[in-house]
């Protein structure tokens, strides 16, 4: 994939190629002392990776934290594990955890294309797993994640089983039948068109809904919600009736992962049967795959493509994010 590309279609193809480019890429040695706590610091589509992460974490007995603001958060001590994710290198929240970090004496560990905080990085002599330029973050996130799994197995803290080659291939076989005209992509995307996405999921796989909001919001311009299952049972499930006017704008679909736990499934199916009546319609996606790791980035290649159809609906350029870009700017003054 050229670098310059910005063809938001072929980089939604490419993210099979993209992870098995990043399995080969160079990773630091991990520390040998265990970690009393890990933490994911990165904003928006880089900070997606440590969501990702933390999902296959689960079953681990180190908490793991995902931080999206400045500084660190105040559990983090010098046996701590620090991941940076910024693909650009140049985002303030992110640099603002690299320093607090550093202040603290935590083994960091930087993932980002250059910027800033490789130069604080090298600066500071923090490892730093360097990952191609020129694309949008977003669309580099087989980059971002790849080699942190890769780091974290090697590291004792994730399987040795967790097959990501299988990976690749599993995503290469599913890609194609999306772009087809009667593929699952483009019926949401046509459902989701002029309608509000609400997208929900266990409290455990809710990392990968927000994935599709993001998506949603900046490929295709689109405003979309999220929430997690049980937590939504409790309250959100009452909401979903005023204003009757907006909510009967609403597309809901409800992800279900094979290994959710079987309450969660009770509570989609009878959750889809109380609110169908009040919004325009009700989905439900079961993933395809034979493990986590394949149901989390088919679920992640379907919203990618969802994302795609859906700016080309709105017809807008899945590309640009002018707003985010504009505000960075301001900011930066
Ligand atoms: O997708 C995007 O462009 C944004 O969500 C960015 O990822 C976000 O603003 C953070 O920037 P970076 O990934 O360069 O740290």
């Amino acid at each position: 994939m050229s670098r310059t590309s910005h063809n938001m279609l072929d980089l939604i193809r490419h993210l099979p190629k993209e992870i098995e480019e990043a399995i080969e890429f160079d990773i630091p040695d991990p520390w040998q002392e265990r970690p009393d706590i890990i933490v994911f610091s990165g904003m928006g589509g880089s900070g997606i990776s440590g969501d990702l992460t933390k999902i296959l974490l689960e079953s681990t007995h180190v908490p793991v934290v995902v931080h999206k603001d400045y500084g660190i958060p105040s559990c983090v001590t010098p046996h701590s594990w620090v991941f940076v994710t910024s693909y650009s290198g140049n985002t303030e929240e992110a640099i603002s955890s690299f320093e607090d970090a550093i202040k603290i004496g935590s083994k960091i560990v930087v993932i980002t294309s250059g910027g800033t905080l490789k130069k604080l990085a090298m600066k500071n002599n923090v490892p730093v797993i360097s990952v191609p330029s020129g694309f949008p973050p977003r669309a580099a996130l087989g980059y971002l994640f790849i080699p942190v799994v890769n780091f974290l197995k090697r590291g004792g803290l994730l399987s040795e089983d967790i097959d990501l080659v299988k990976l690749v291939m599993f995503l290469k076989s599913q890609s194609k039948a999306l772009e087809e005209m009667d593929s699952i992509a483009h019926d949401l995307a046509e459902k989701f068109y002029l309608r509000i996405p609400v997208l929900y999921a266990s409290r455990r796989y809710f990392p990968v809904v927000e994935r599709w909001r993001t998506q949603i919001n900046e490929n295709s311009k689109a405003f979309a919600h999220t929430s997690a299952l049980p937590e939504m049972n409790h309250n959100e499930i009452t909401g979903l009736l005023n204003p009757d006017g907006v909510i009967e704008g609403f597309w809901a679909i409800f992800f279900q992962f094979p290994d959710d736990h079987p309450r969660i499934k009770l509570r989609i199916k009878e959750t889809i049967d109380l609110v169908s009546g009040s919004v325009m319609g009700v989905s439900l996606f079961v993933p395809k795959g034979t493990n986590i790791l394949e149901n989390i980035f088919y679920t992640i290649l379907v919203g990618d493509y969802v994302s795609y159809f859906l700016a080309i609906n709105y017809n807008q350029d899945p590309i640009s994010i002018p707003r985010i870009d504009e505000l960075k700017r301001r900011l930066s003054k």
